[in-house]
């Protein structure tokens, strides 16, 4: 789909996108066309049961008198009211409903004066890039009628130049969410450890510093808990190191670092999944996947900020090399780990990212993503993801960012009693609590015995970063949760 800024003009063909708002109420453009056509539209919303909501369209045929095919009224609600986030989401309605139609071409008459018009035809552009997005490239017996159809999309606005250009850093953002779904979408046979790790390295065309530490490396720096879980996969593990500079100004000071669970197959280990929905675990190197999409987030767009990506690379598998449980290993912190449960393995690669992380950068801050705990599901479902912190500032600021783009989080408490229960009696730590209960803060504690005195949140996406339904902007399937969130942290608090 191409997406195209132009002055405003009748279109020859397709179809023309206008606005309506709340009580039916015409924008300009909607109100020319209804006058000229003797009512035509008026009478269409009467026959319905459009209201002008932000969420209802309504699909016109056009009046004889133009050359288009057909018109969309789409309710935008109430204008003045109308946040960033539901004005992508009108973008990726317009694109799902012209797809539905069969339209090859729209244009979107955008009638607000002035700057303004500028930033909405530039969050519709970016709604419509999200929901344009498919994964498809397997299915190569998918019948035309079945695939998209739109091409082309324009937004006529007044100065088609400020919208273009209020349009590029978002266009960027899309290109790194786009790549993040595919990296996740991808199946474990496609991606795993050394093909992930060759993802991050094409980050360096953009200006991203990437160094790939193999097994050896890894050994040297004594980090066995990831290793371990990698030992019984016939695919060697690696840890990507990602850093992007974009703040020569503060070459000296601390950067922000973000920390990914990079499990390109989890099978449990000798402590086994269920065949049924094993295939998931395909996205279980989702932190990974979002955090290297963030890196190239912020190269695009050229963010005046300097920020380090890790991610931890490892397939989880059975076998005679594989890790058992009651094995213990030594974490490169110098702790060491019972491993009573081959399954949460997402924390033993984190123990040591983390503390890589920390020890080699000393950073302002750090947040990690991870598909840690099917816990966090039990307790949000897939309406936030889970964010643990130590700091509150921090947790508030993630919060915050977090509403801004509609990828809420909600915060879930740390406490010593929690810490507890993760004591073993074999080793300094165990990574398994031994209980059901509280699972997803247990696993938050074993990270966080990991995090020394530094800002630090974990984001818990097992149930936000794949979705069964479509939404607005985010199509079923990858959706790259935390990627928009993090961009927005770090443009709203760390941009110098
Ligand atoms: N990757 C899983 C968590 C997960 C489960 C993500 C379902 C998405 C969907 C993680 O490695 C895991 O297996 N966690 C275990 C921990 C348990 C053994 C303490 C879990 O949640 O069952
Ligand atoms: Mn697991
Ligand atoms: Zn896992």
């Amino acid at each position: 789909m191409k997406i195209a800024f132009a002055a405003p003009r009748l279109p020859r063909s397709g179809t023309l996108v206008v606005a309506v708002m709340e009580d039916r109420k015409l924008s300009p453009t909607a109100q020319k066309l209804d006058q000229e056509s003797g009512g035509a539209l008026t009478r269409a919303m009467a026959a319905s049961r459009f209201t002008g909501r932000g969420d209802d369209t309504l699909a016109v045929l056009a009046p004889a008198h133009l050359d288009v095919s057909r018109i969309l009224l789409l309710g935008i609600g109430k204008p003045e009211a109308a946040e960033p986030v539901a004005r992508q989401n009108r973008g990726g309605q317009i694109v799902a409903q012209l797809n539905a139609a069969g339209e090859k071409q729209a244009a979107v008459a955008i009638d607000r004066p002035g700057g303004e018009a500028a930033e909405i035809a530039a969050d519709l552009a970016f709604g419509a890039r999200l929901r344009a997005y498919r994964f498809d490239k397997y299915r190569t017996k998918e019948k035309p009628e079945k695939k998209p159809t739109l091409e082309d999309l324009t937004f006529l606005v007044e100065n088609p130049a400020a919208a273009k250009k209020a349009f590029q850093p978002r266009d960027k953002v899309a290109d790194a969410i786009c790549f993040t779904r595919d990296i996740v979408s991808e199946p474990a046979n496609v991606i795993y450890p050394e093909t992930l790790a060759e993802a991050a390295r094409s980050l360096k065309r953009l200006g991203v510093a990437v160094e790939v530490l193999d097994e050896k490396q890894m050994k040297k720096l004594g980090m066995g808990a990831l290793l371990g879980v990698g030992q019984g996969s016939v695919r060697p593990p690696r840890l990507v190191v990602m850093q992007w500079k974009g703040n020569p100004k503060a070459a000296n000071a601390a950067p922000l670092a973000f920390i990914g669970k990079g499990v390109t197959f989890d099978t449990g280990g000798i402590s086994i999944k269920p065949a049924a929905g094993m295939e998931d675990m395909k996205w279980d190197m989702a932190g990974a996947g979002v955090v290297i999409g963030l890196m190239r987030a912020l190269a695009g767009r050229k963010a005046k900020v300097n920020a380090v990506g890790v991610a931890g690379l490892v397939e989880n598998m059975p076998s005679g090399m594989a890790q058992r449980p009651g094995d213990i290993v030594k974490t490169m912190s110098g702790q060491t780990v019972e491993v009573l449960n081959t399954d949460a393995e997402g924390r033993l690669v984190l123990a040591d990212a983390l503390w890589y992380c920390q020890d080699r950068f000393k950073p302002q801050l750090m947040v990690d993503l991870a598909t840690l705990t099917g816990a966090i599901m039990i307790a949000l479902g897939h309406e936030h993801a889970g964010l643990f912190s130590n700091n509150d500032e921090m947790a508030e600021r993630l919060v915050a960012a977090g509403k801004a783009v509609g990828e809420k989080l909600w915060r879930l408490p740390l406490a010593e009693a929690y810490d507890k229960l993760m004591d073993s009696d074999a080793a300094d730590i165990k990574n398994i609590s031994g209980s059901r209960e509280a699972g997803s803060i247990t696993a938050a504690q074993f990270l966080q015995r990991f995090v020394n005195n530094v800002p630090w949140a974990h984001l818990d996406i097992a149930g936000t970063t794949w979705s069964k339904k479509d939404a607005p902007i985010v199509p079923k399937g990858a959706t790259a949760f935390g990627l928009r969130l993090l961009d927005r942290f770090i443009a709203e608090h760390y941009e110098g």
